[in-house]
């Protein structure tokens, strides 16, 4: 297939960085903010290396022009790209990894590096960033640096600073370039306050357009969500130690649609007592109206979240402030410190020696301080709160697996989400962003119904597409969410007088009395002739008995469905120890009943994968 990517002379970024005199582009294929993240401090420090830097949006840039990249003399290109779900590139770099894929550009005289975010408790860790790098050499580019690979299920902020602590002396050698040796601390932002006046425009929390969240217009889509009445919100735990809810969302006229399988975002807001606390940490009025201009005219980012705002709102609706900060901001954070010894100490965090990054393990890390208690336990740390702004990263939107099926519910949507809730090693009581502010959220009759901005995300997790096709589904604890759409589905069907498949359902919990969650539907099912249900109580006895256990034990059923009836197989859940779990013991009933060695079992799975005959939804 030919592939032609836009070419206006917007999407231009060699006229981009000749008008500004840049060499260096950092692209990011960025889901959640963090490949956006790094791609700018790397743009940012190339100063320091007469590599004056721009970061780009693939989506926005006129790719084919990689080619002509070396018109500009000591030209870079480097790649921060994650890597999602099955092995996927970011939505926006989706066009851009097509591209490499099919067609056969001569990018000879290309120089490049790149830098992957992936999580290693995923299957398909780092595919992307592994696949570019390869396929850019094989189209004749040059490699500058190894690629790093970052691994957000330990600490991918020290694998980027020690990637790049060695990527910018390759760099200097591979040119033949000095460090100006100079310490980049400049804003890339400007302030500008509003003191007296009030601004025309004021956004307070809308995610683009101003006043979108009262003007409600479809289409609704990350930057437009709907506003959804929440009419349900009941706790599905019979426990009292843990909460999880059974949350509905209203769409009737939103003119969104869904499928079984697909995702609920949802944008929180922060808590008011943390935010209240950075207003009294940096002595600084929440309610003053501010905008921060970015200084760099190029940057197709203007702003760094909707300005003009408060502070408040700022901090409310816009910046992530329950994340454990990155080592760039204790650095510039350091600068404010009145007193030595906390200075000292947040420089060395901020550091890639060895004591540094031992030291920001531990206090940042494994003690779990978000920038509230690290300002908190830095009493002598004043940022402006307008650099402490910048220098935060975007509040994300959390996804929700949809718990319900159109056919059923079409205008509302189902969730299931355990209330998150812990003690940190400081004794510091954190509660989830979004689940917190969720449960709070219970309608009531004599009141206008709680409000939530949401939308909807389009995933791979589907039914087959033929109801006789049987399925087996594997969905512990909230893993279940998904599997309660289809299994909706598949009854809707049967009344319908379809024929259906076997449709069975491994469901596994802590305690039957306790956290059975939607017990009497799933029986119900189970007694209509619809389900198998098998389940697994891992604290009901004195031995834990898991989902993957019982799939052993019913190896034969295994087989028969996927080995001999061309059956699908479904994960839903926990991806850290549950899915590989679950996978391991799914290839060794393979190689058993389908009389496969590991290789022939392997290529198997992999081959139900490419068929969307074995498919994933898991989260860490
Ligand atoms: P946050 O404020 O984001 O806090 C969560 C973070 O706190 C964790 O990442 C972890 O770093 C930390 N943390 C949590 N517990 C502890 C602990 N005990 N000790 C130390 N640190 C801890 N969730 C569901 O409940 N149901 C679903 O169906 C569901 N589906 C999902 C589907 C997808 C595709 C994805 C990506 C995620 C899904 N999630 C689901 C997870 C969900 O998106 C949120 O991550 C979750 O609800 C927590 O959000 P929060 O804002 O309340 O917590
Ligand atoms: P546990 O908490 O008693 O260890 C839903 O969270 C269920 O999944 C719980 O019963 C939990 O058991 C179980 N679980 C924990 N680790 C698991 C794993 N690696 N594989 C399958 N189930 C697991």
């Amino acid at each position: 297939t030919s592939m032609s990517l836009q070419t206006s002379s917007d999407n231009s970024f060699i006229k981009k960085l000749k008008a500004s005199g840049r060499s260096l582009v950092v692209f990011y294929g960025s889901q959640t903010g963090t490949a956006e993240e790094f791609a700018g401090r790397l743009a940012k420090e190339g100063v320091r290396y007469h590599l004056k830097g721009m970061v780009a949006d693939p989506e926005e840039c006129d790719m084919e022009e990689l080619v002509n990249l070396k018109s500009i003399p000591n030209s870079l290109a480097v790649f921060c790209l994650a890597t999602y779900g099955e092995g996927d590139p970011t939505d926006n770099a989706m066009e851009f990894y097509e591209w490499l894929q099919n067609g056969d550009a001569d990018l000879s005289g290309l120089n490049y590096a790149v830098f992957g975010l992936g999580n290693k408790t995923y299957e398909h860790y780092n595919q992307v960033a592994i696949y570019v790098d390869k396929r850019l050499e094989e189209l004749g580019a040059t490699r500058v640096f190894d690629m790093g690979l970052g691994d957000d299920d330990a600490n991918i902020e020290d694998d980027f600073i020690t990637w790049k602590d060695k990527f910018w002396p390759a760099v200097c050698e591979h040119y033949g370039i000095e460090s100006t040796g100079e310490d980049v601390t400049m804003r890339q932002y400007r302030l500008q306050e509003f003191k007296d006046e009030t601004p025309d425009k004021l956004y307070t929390g809308e995610m683009a357009r101003l006043h979108s969240l009262k003007n409600q217009r479809p289409p609704f889509d990350a930057k437009n969500p709907f506003l959804s009445k929440i009419r349900i919100n009941r706790e599905l735990h019979k426990g009292t130690e843990r909460s999880c809810m059974h949350i509905e969302f209203d769409i009737e006229g939103s003119k969104m649609r869904y499928d079984s399988g697909d995702h609920l975002a949802v944008y929180p807001i922060n808590d008011k007592e943390l935010v209240d606390k950075i207003g009294k940490f940096t002595d600084s009025d929440l309610d003053t109206i501010f905008t921060l201009i970015n200084t760099d005219e190029e940057s197709s980012k203007k702003h760094p979240f909707p300005c003009p705002t408060t502070y408040r709102t700022a901090l409310t609706h816009y910046l992530d402030i329950t994340m454990n900060p990155r080592t760039h901001v204790l650095k510039e954070l350091s600068e404010y410190c009145g007193d030595a010894a906390e200075k000292e100490k947040m420089k060395l965090m901020a550091s890639t020696s060895p004591e540094g990054k031992a030291l920001y393990q531990q206090w940042i890390i494994a003690d779990n301080r978000n920038i509230v208690h690290v300002l908190e336990d830095m009493p002598s740390c004043k940022p402006p709160l307008d650099h402490l702004c910048e220098l935060l990263p975007r509040l994300q939107p959390r996804y929700y697996s949809i718990s319900s099926s159109p056919k059923l519910y079409p205008n509302t949507v189902h969730i299931t989400a355990v209330v998150v809730e812990y003690t940190t090693p400081t004794g510091r009581h954190n509660k989830g962003v979004a689940t917190t502010w969720l449960a709070a959220k219970k309608p009531t009759p004599d009141e206008e119904p709680p409000t939530a901005p949401i939308f909807i995300r389009k995933s791979q997790f589907r039914l087959p597409t033929k109801s006789q096709t049987p399925i087996i589904m594997v969905g512990p604890g909230t893993g279940l969410a998904p599997f309660r759409g289809f299994i909706q589905e598949r009854s809707h069907g049967k009344e319908e007088g379809k024929v259906v498949g076997e449709t069975v359902l491994y469901f596994g919990c802590r305690k039957r009395c306790e956290d059975f969650i939607y017990e009497e539907e799933l029986v119900e099912y189970e007694k209509n002739g619809l389900l198998t249900l098998h389940l697994a109580f891992s604290r009901d006895q004195a031995h834990k008995v898991y989902v993957q256990h019982l799939l052993e034990k019913n190896a034969e059923e295994l087989w028969r469905i996927i080995g001999e009836n061309n059956g699908h197989l479904y994960i839903c859940g926990d991806a850290k120890s549950m899915a590989p779990d679950v996978r391991n013991v799914v290839m060794k009933i393979i190689q058993d009943k389908g009389q496969m060695n590991e290789q022939q079992a392997s290529a198997y799975l992999k081959k139900m994968e490419t068929q969307k005959r074995y498919s994933a939804d898991v989260w860490s």
